[in-house]
């Protein structure tokens, strides 16, 4: 590689001896070879790449190197008539080179390199640091050095303080005190007077010119970065001075750096320089760069570069974290626990409370036992919703709650109102449904509207699916699900005029969470089956027996239960036994019924509100009454069960709703006043 990057070295001598003729001599240097013969070094050392390193990292090493041979620096005063007191004058000259000062911390290198002309290539004595090899303080200053140098520090100068930046180029003429100094920097071409600052120890190559106007008696001196391909014409430095005292007439030329408790790799990357003659201008890109990056100071870059990208993350993490916060601030609406992050069926509170409006009371379509019930719109799907909304007195159980709706979540017949999913905000608790737009068999029954009469043909059809609906529940599906709360107003008519059984499952939600009870009795009145209100024991039966009374209602347009303890089931039973059975169907119906099917119906009704559970029929069996597939028995063959155990049973447990046990007592705001729920219990 070393061999590879070009280099070419010139010497050039014109007429090197003349006695009346100013000589001419030049010589350039692109780049060095690694046996450089026309150079002599000290501390000194060119390195693979061409470039000769005039000092390294070490702390107060002097590197210096100059060109072999003395050069002739005086021209013979030709004005013969001229006074005696004139000698020879100090020809032009002319150079040209570039450097690079490579610092391992930017800012924190010194000392700094010295294009130098001096009378022997020794400096006895000589220090290191800011005498940059050249003096010591015995001799600073004193005219007997004959040294003219042109500084290029990265340190504040002797005994300067002025140029606090320490990155200044100064013209120094046996002393390293300045005769003239300024902080490095050049004109660009094209504006007038902007000076661009030039960072010394900046790495890269820059560009000097030192020039002597011998008859002027002007010393110039330039730096421009080396991708300033053309010499700024207006130099940095432009003093008058006479260097015919300071020159002798053989000098050496070259450089000289050193560094000091900071140090710096110096590098010089090419050299020309011309005695009375322009310099020969260098080819810049035959010139060696200086490696970018030393080895401690890749190591403390890539240290930096860690820490600066450990910051950078831990920064933005406390900015995440902020953002959070603030976020759960601002929009307090949910927190999730771990258990609620993967159920499907979860609802996020904020899309409800859009949908709803913010639970409006204008977007409420019924207010049932558990709570209000708004419509609202699925922000998912674009559909119509039913959003019923709990409020519960504890947060207990609601993991319990919450794996119990994501699993009924699943159950989906046609005769059941689908559950959509769920949401839990604090102490409520919302529950989503589909959307049914007709409202409850409950209203079309016994609120209809402009005198509408739900026809038996539909009535029966209702019934038929209310039956499917439950045997899904009941048989059908993976585990038994007990509705707990068959009622008119939980069946639900939708456009087909189909039964959709709703609020299945939910009752018993009513038990997690309520600390005392074990037996909490949760129904409706007129629909509880006598042995949940006795032992509060749930089963597949006391939903036929719930069944069982909504038939007779269907039938007959009359409530369960109604004032002056008025109890439907006896009323019925004791038609039939006067043989008027028919004389129970509902008198809005007229005649428009079928005789077959209302029997049919009255009497399944009387059998599914038996006293006794054993007694009851399946609802397996009831589906294959109600399709004629199975014969009803005979009502007088069905044993226990008589009106007088029904009365007996029927009256005590109204007795029971008056007293202090019973402290809750909903009243449902449809109904009238046979018809509530209760939470035992509660
Ligand atoms: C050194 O300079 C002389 C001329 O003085 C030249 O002939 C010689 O080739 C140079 N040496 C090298 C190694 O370039
Ligand atoms: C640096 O250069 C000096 C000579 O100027 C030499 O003595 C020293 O060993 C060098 N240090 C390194 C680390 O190369
Ligand atoms: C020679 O010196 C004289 C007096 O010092 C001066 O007037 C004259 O211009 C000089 N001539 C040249 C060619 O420098
Ligand atoms: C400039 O250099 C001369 C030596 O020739 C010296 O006497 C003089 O004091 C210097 N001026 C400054 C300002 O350093
Ligand atoms: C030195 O600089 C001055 C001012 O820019 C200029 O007029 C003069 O020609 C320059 N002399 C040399 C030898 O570069
Ligand atoms: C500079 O050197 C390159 C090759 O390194 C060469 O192609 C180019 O012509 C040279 N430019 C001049 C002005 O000599
Ligand atoms: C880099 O550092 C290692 C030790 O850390 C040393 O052995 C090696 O010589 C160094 N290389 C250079 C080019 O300075």
């Amino acid at each position: 590689m070393a061999l590879a990057i070009s280099f070419s070295f010139l010497l050039v001598f014109l007429s090197p001896i003349s006695s009346s003729h100013p000589q001419n001599l030049q010589f350039i240097f692109e780049g060095f070879n690694r046996k450089e013969a026309n150079l002599t070094t000290k501390g000194a050392s060119i390195i693979s790449s061409g470039l000769l390193r005039i000092t390294n990292l070490s702390e107060n090493v002097i590197g210096q190197t100059f060109y072999r041979k003395p050069i002739k620096m005086l021209t013979p005063n030709s004005n013969t008539s001229s006074s005696s007191s004139s000698g020879p004058t100090a020809s032009s000259f002319s150079t040209h080179f570039v450097f690079a000062i490579v610092s391992p911390t930017p800012g924190r290198g010194g000392f700094g390199i010295a294009f130098t002309i001096s009378p022997s290539t020794n400096f006895p004595k000589a220090e290191a640091g800011h005498y940059l090899g050249l003096f010591y303080s015995g001799n600073d200053g004193n005219r007997l050095n004959h040294i003219f140098a042109v500084e290029f520090d990265t340190v504040n100068g002797l005994n300067e303080n002025s140029d606090s930046k320490g990155n200044h180029v100064g013209i120094n003429i046996n002393s390293m005190v300045s005769n003239a100094s300024k902080p490095a920097g050049y004109v660009k071409e094209g504006s007038v007077s902007n000076e661009e600052d030039l960072d010394l120890e900046s790495g890269d190559l820059i560009q000097a010119w030192v020039d002597y106007d011998g008859k002027n008696k002007i010393i110039n001196v330039t730096v421009a970065p080396i991708r300033v391909e053309k010499r700024p014409s207006t130099p940095l430095l432009s003093i008058g001075y006479d260097l015919s005292d300071v020159l002798l007439e053989n000098m050496f030329v070259g450089f000289s750096s050193s560094t000091g408790k900071k140090s710096s790799y110096h590098y010089l990357s090419g050299w020309s320089f011309s005695i009375n003659g322009p310099a020969p201008p260098l080819n810049l890109s035959k010139l060696p760069a200086p490696p970018k990056q030393e080895n401690s100071s890749s190591f403390k870059l890539s240290t930096k570069v860690l820490i600066a990208s450990l910051s950078v993350i831990i920064v933005s993490l406390f900015v995440i974290l902020f953002c959070l916060t603030l976020y759960k601030r601002i929009m307090p609406f949910e927190r999730l626990e771990d258990w609620e992050l993967d159920c499907p069926h979860r609802f996020c509170y904020k899309d409800l409370y859009t949908a709803t409006k913010g639970f409006k009371d204008t977007e409420v379509i019924g207010v049932g036992g558990f709570g209000a019930v708004y419509k609202g719109v699925s922000p998912s799907t674009g559909c119509e919703v039913a959003v019923k909304k709990i409020t519960r007195s504890c947060q207990e159980g609601m993991k319990e709650f919450a794996a119990e709706i994501e699993s009924l979540g699943r159950l989906r017949h046609k005769n059941l109102v689908n559950l959509q999913g769920w949401c839990k905000k604090k102490n409520h608790l919302l529950i989503v449904y589909d959307y049914i737009p007709y409202g409850s068999l409950d209203s079309l029954i016994f609120h209809p509207k402009n005198d509408f009469v739900l026809g038996w043909e539909q009535r029966f059809n209702i019934l038929r699916g209310v039956a499917s609906g439950l045997l899904y529940l009941h048989e059908e599906w993976e585990q038994v699900v007990l509705h707990r709360d068959v009622k008119s107003s939980n069946v639900l008519i939708d456009s087909d005029m189909n039964a959709r059984l709703g609020d299945f499952g939910l009752a018993r939600l009513h038990d997690h969470g309520e600390m005392s009870h074990t037996t909490g009795v949760v129904g409706t009145i007129g629909y509880i089956a006598p042995e949940l209100a006795r032992i509060g024991k749930a089963s597949t039966s006391t939903d036929v027996f719930a069944y069982g009374a909504l038939l007779l209602e269907v039938a007959t347009g009359r409530r369960p239960i109604g004032p002056e303890h008025f109890v439907l089931v006896d009323w019925v039973m004791e038609c039939y036994h006067l043989g008027r059975l028919m004389s129970a169907v509902d008198l809005n119906l007229g005649l428009g019924f079928v005789v077959e099917e209302m029997e049919l119906v009255l009497k399944l009704g009387l059998l599914c509100s038996h006293y006794k559970p054993e007694a009851r029929p399946s609802m397996r069996q009831v589906i294959r009454h109600l399709n004629g597939e199975e014969e009803i028995p005979e009502i007088d063959h069905w044993g226990l069960f008589d009106s007088q155990s029904v009365n007996h049973f029927h009256s005590r447990f109204m007795q029971g709703l008056s007293s202090d046990k019973i402290t809750s007592y909903r009243s449902s705001s449809l109904g009238a006043i046979s018809y509530a729920s209760l939470d035992a219990g509660r």
